[in-house]
């Protein structure tokens, strides 16, 4: 069955470009963006591959560890890293699993077979520092994802894992917030000191 949100994330051993990763023990206790690509040498993983290395150091500097995945070798995957470098202008600076057996693919439900008969489909798991599912997206192969969106969501689950919030729609860091409905008037006074209360249900606050 597939993953669901609050589920454990999967525990595997696999071959890296980094070397031989046990990820709960290499995740320790931060957060992890655990994501597949469909194959090497393909144009929209490229950059996909590029980008996010590009966000490494911000994913890094929010205690989140990166880690991409497909069924290719990791000999395949070294030798395309100097492509992505290449083309995209940047040093790859997280590791690649080849999952070769497709072991990490169905712990993880990756391969969709009516989308790519064998092939890893664009997948994403946010996992929180417990081990568990926060985040899955799934997107088709000819669409690259937006890894500018899954920081905006990373940031989120933080803010709401530490406050008693929610973040509204299209919510980016510093915007104002919304109080838990959870939270009664007096606990919120206590917790931000002022809000606005636009609906009884529906109270906003700056942090
Ligand atoms: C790509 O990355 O461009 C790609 C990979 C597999 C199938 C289709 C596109």
């Amino acid at each position: 069955m597939a993953l669901r949100l609050g589920d454990e994330a999967p525990d595997f051993t696999a071959n890296s470009t980094q070397g031989e990763i046990s990820f709960h023990a290499w995740k320790g206790d931060s957060w992890a963006i655990l994501f597949s690509h469909p194959k090497d040498f393909t144009p929209v993983c490229t950059t996909e591959l590029g980008y996010t290395a590009k966000l490494a150091d911000r994913f890094a500097a929010k205690n989140t560890k990166v880690l991409a995945v497909s069924v290719d070798s990791v000999d395949d995957h070294n030798a395309w890293v100097g492509d992505i470098e290449e083309t995209q202008g940047v040093a790859m600076n997280y590791p690649i699993i080849g999952d070769t057996s497709r072991e990490i693919a169905e712990l993880y439900d990756m391969i969709h077979p009516n989308e790519l008969e064998t092939l890893t489909v664009r997948s994403v798991f946010v996992i929180s520092p417990d081990h568990k599912v926060k985040l899955t997206l799934t997107y088709p192969a000819s669409t690259g994802r937006n890894f500018d969106e899954i920081e905006r969501v990373l940031d989120s689950l933080q803010l709401t894992a530490s406050r008693p919030v929610a973040t509204p729609v299209n919510w980016t860091p510093g915007d104002d917030v919304i109080v838990s409905p959870g939270l009664s008037d007096e606990a919120a006074t206590e917790e931000f000191g002022s809000f606005v209360t636009h609906k009884p249900y529906l109270r906003t606050t700056t942090l």
